[in-house]
């Protein structure tokens, strides 16, 4: 046999075997006994010194080639090793999107959430805005911008959280009303719902952190009409068709004159029952027209404009709402009680 015919052979066998082989350390044994030190080829380019001085040179170049054409064909099937085992991997880790899996437990929103976003939703649609306000506050907005200077009972350390002198945890939303007009020109007309807190003991009607929902108008030829019109079209919103409300003189600070509010009781329509104590009407909330002290000390003319404010607790309309006996349900956090609510 001829070197060319050798060559031939070899690389034909190789690539045969080559075919067949998957994995690396077969391709590199094959390496090595192909052009390793003591491979075919190589054996073969050392055998040239056999060989004629004329025919050298062209044997010379045709080994080359054939170990180009190895090295080559080597490469080829590394490569194609590498796609083989890549796509062994995917198959191995394809997801299956479509198996169904179990289903994730849902959380379900609070009912005071729930009932906060039902009242921002009845508001706004009446062209309300929402604002919110600081829960660590200043006794500056808290208190005496609220028209409830040193040593009013209602800043007894007995039911308010003080942070230091200066700073307290709002005892209601009202700061809102201050820090608005403060900051915006009438016409205003902006509820704050948010927490609020008074270092009260919890009960079944008491807890020291609860919710309330504050309203504000503030425009010329405000009246309490307004008042009462907007707190009609909440209470039938809320509680449906022939919930009216009744206002009784009260007394806040912050609003002259002020009204305690009673909504028709919900459970029995007006007729007296246990939830109404037999007086067909729940307390809600507190209102009336800002005080004209206060729109001064805000910085809004008392003789031009008037307001009214309101401030509705959340927690005594979602018990009413859903029959929950007893407040301190609502913060127990027990999800049998709470997942109820949707
Ligand atoms: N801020 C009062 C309270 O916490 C409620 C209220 C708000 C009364 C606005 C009148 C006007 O009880």
């Amino acid at each position: 046999m001829g070197i060319k015919e050798t060559l031939g052979h070899l690389l034909e066998t190789a690539q045969q075997e080559l075919e067949t082989i998957r994995d690396k350390q077969a391709l590199e044994a094959l390496r090595v006994r192909i052009i390793g030190k003591k491979g075919e080829l190589t054996a073969l380019l050392r055998g040239m010194g056999q060989l004629l001085p004329e025919e050298r040179p062209a044997a010379g170049q045709m080994i080359n080639e054939a170990r180009e054409k190895f090295t080559a064909m080597l490469e080829a099937r590394q490569e194609a090793l590498r796609m083989i085992e890549r796509r062994a991997a995917l198959q191995k880790e394809t997801i299956d999107v479509t198996e169904p899996v179990p289903p994730l437990p849902l959380g379900s929103a609070h009912p005071v959430n729930l009932v906060m976003a039902e009242m921002v939703d009845c508001f706004t649609g009446m062209g309300f805005e929402v604002v919110e306000g600081p829960e660590v506050e200043l006794d500056h907005y808290n208190f005496e911008l609220m028209n409830i200077p040193k040593n009013h009972p209602a800043r007894d350390a007995q039911d308010t959280f003080y942070v230091d002198d200066n700073i307290v945890l709002r005892t209601h939303t009202s700061p809102m009303q201050a820090r608005t007009m403060l900051s915006r020109k009438p016409p205003i007309r902006v509820i704050c719902p948010g927490r609020v807190f008074r270092s009260d003991e919890a009960d079944a009607t008491h807890s020291p952190v609860f919710h309330q929902m504050e309203g504000l108008v503030v425009d010329r030829d405000v009246t309490m009409a307004d008042l009462r019109g907007t707190l009609n079209a909440f209470a039938e919103r809320l509680y449906g068709k022939g919930i009216t409300t009744r206002f009784r003189p009260s007394f806040f600070p912050f609003t002259e004159p002020s009204t305690e509010v009673d909504l028709t009781c919900a459970a029995c329509h007006g007729k007296g029952c246990r939830v109404c104590k037999g007086t067909g009407w729940i307390e809600v909330l507190g209102g009336g027209m800002v005080n004209p002290h206060v729109l001064e000390m805000c910085g809004i003319d008392p003789t031009v404009y008037s307001g009214f404010a309101f401030g509705i607790g959340l927690e005594r309309i979602a018990m009413q709402r859903y029959g929950i006996p007893d407040l301190r349900l609502l913060y127990e956090g027990d999800v049998r009680f709470l997942g109820q609510f949707r």
